[in-house]
């Protein structure tokens, strides 16, 4: 095996134990700096505030404090600056700060390791990143939602086909099916904010994983970086990443939503529907076939919905077996989490600017509604109205559809005499039941796809977000 002559054991900052210089093999094979380093920011503000703690506890004097603080202030600047020599000899993120900062500054940069590991460091690290993109998130999904709400208003009174097992089934409101979405993606940002509550936990103080001796004053932390608490045992904050699994299965829940809705994007804009239009500036061409207009977007988002998944599974594969506490795996977590964070927030970011340059070819999706007996519903509701018990009325309607079909006409096709023979109870009135705007209508119950009750939810959505939703 290759050993690297030139790295003296001193160059590690846990080197004193070693005769024997690290293989280069196994500094590449163990590093991670190559993407933890997007973690400097929370590393750094991570230091400050477990510096300042120390200081006040007398485990750092003032002047040592300052010197530490500036110290990793100047570090920051040369990392935003594209300026720091990352080493992946230095293995991590947290390494390569410490030995630059006490490369800077001295004696002063050897003590801010007190009272800490790198296996609480980085669950600190991971917490507050996980914690700046719960709140991004919010942001995403709050935009995403204010499109479904502008398209629900653009759209409000037009009609078109709701299916089950994509067959038409009863006409609806577009805007009712706008505003599904908007619940969808709703529910998705409360989970996020239920999650966000977990992982606001301070973790630091666990230190490798049995605490610390030193006197330290983790609720001081916890208030310097806003944490809602500390965590209470220090073997589980240790080992534990349910925080970034919870976020993930959250991210997974976002990226099935987007799929789906890409899903019907995609039937939508095919010639056989023809419901929607994606703008040019959205779509793609063929290379081959010259007419071609692809709903590369949504098809992409849907596809990204397998490395979300896998994302996930990743995760909750890397925790399974691992005893108590910390354990070399964990490093594995970081590149399933950034992957579904960047993955879902694209996707999002890329959804909202869509929703906004959609068409919808109103006049084809309320023809859609006309054939198919999309009210043979209401025929039977209208019947069990006339105290004829349901299953009676199922069977009468079935046969009048049947009848239809073999006449090759809809069901208000039919003279009121035609109609009559299947029931004595049916009059004059059906014909307003067996249109679509009186069926849409008709539909008042909480929830319902009536206009009536589209429109309050419309307009409670847009009450929610004043100023966001014109
Ligand atoms: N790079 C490590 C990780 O991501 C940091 C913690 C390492 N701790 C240790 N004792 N080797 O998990």
């Amino acid at each position: 095996m290759a050993i690297r002559e030139n790295n003296t054991k001193s160059e590690k900052l846990w080197g004193g134990r070693f005769e024997e210089a690290t293989a280069a093999s196994v500094e590449a094979f163990t590093e991670s700096i190559s993407y933890d380093r997007r973690l400097y920011s929370y590393d750094i503000a991570g230091s400050k505030a477990h510096a300042t703690m120390l200081a006040a506890n007398g485990l750092l004097s003032k002047d040592e404090l300052t010197a530490i603080v500036d110290g990793l202030t100047a570090i920051e600047s040369r990392i935003d600056e594209g300026n720091f020599p990352f080493k992946s000899e230095l293995e991590d993120i947290h390494m390569n700060i410490e030995k630059a900062l006490i490369d800077t500054i001295g004696p002063a940069g050897a003590k801010l390791h007190s009272g800490r590991s790198r296996n609480d460091q980085i669950a600190l690290d991971l917490r507050l990143y996980l914690r700046d993109q719960c709140d991004r998130f919010q942001a995403l999904l709050e935009e995403v939602r204010a499109a479904f709400v502008i398209l629900a208003r653009k759209y409000m009174g037009r009609v078109m086909p709701g299916y089950t097992h994509l067959q038409r089934a009863q006409p609806v409101l577009i805007s009712h099916h706008m505003m599904a979405y908007y619940e969808m993606f709703g529910r998705d940002r409360e989970r996020i904010a239920d999650c966000r509550k977990r992982i606001n936990i301070l973790p630091l103080g666990a230190a490798a994983m049995a605490g610390t001796g030193l006197p330290i004053d983790r609720e001081m932390v916890a208030d310097l970086l806003d944490f809602d608490g500390v965590t209470a045992n220090s073997m589980d904050t240790s080992g534990d990443r349910d925080f970034a699994i919870e976020f993930v299965s959250c991210c997974t829940m976002i990226q099935l939503h987007l799929s789906r809705l890409s899903e019907e994007l995609v039937l939508w804009s095919s010639q056989e529907f023809s419901f929607v239009q994606i703008a040019d500036k959205f779509c793609t061409g063929s290379s081959i076939m010259p007419q071609k207009k692809n709903p590369d977007i949504p098809e992409l988002i849907r596809g990204k919905s397998g490395r979300v998944v896998g994302s996930l599974i990743s995760l909750i594969t890397l925790m399974k077996g691992l005893p108590l506490t910390y354990n070399r795996d964990l490093q594995e977590d970081k590149e399933p989490v950034f992957d579904a964070v960047d993955t879902v927030s694209a996707s999002l970011a890329i959804m909202a600017e869509m929703l906004g340059n959609l068409n919808f070819n109103t006049g084809r999706m309320e023809e859609a509604t006309k054939t198919g007996f999309m009210t043979a519903t209401d025929l039977a509701d209208y019947l069990v109205l006339h105290n004829v018990p349901f299953r009676e009325a199922h069977g009468i309607v079935g046969r009048a559809v049947a009848t239809c079909i073999e006449k090759g006409c809809e069901l208000t096709d039919l003279s009121l005499a035609e109609i009559r023979e299947f029931s004595p109870v049916i009059d004059e009135d059906i014909f307003e039941v067996l249109s679509v705007e009186g069926s849409v209508n008709s539909r008042i119950s909480t929830g319902g796809t009536a206009t009536l009750r589209v429109e309050e939810a419309v307009q409670t959505a847009e009450k929610q977000a004043p100023g966001k939703r014109k």
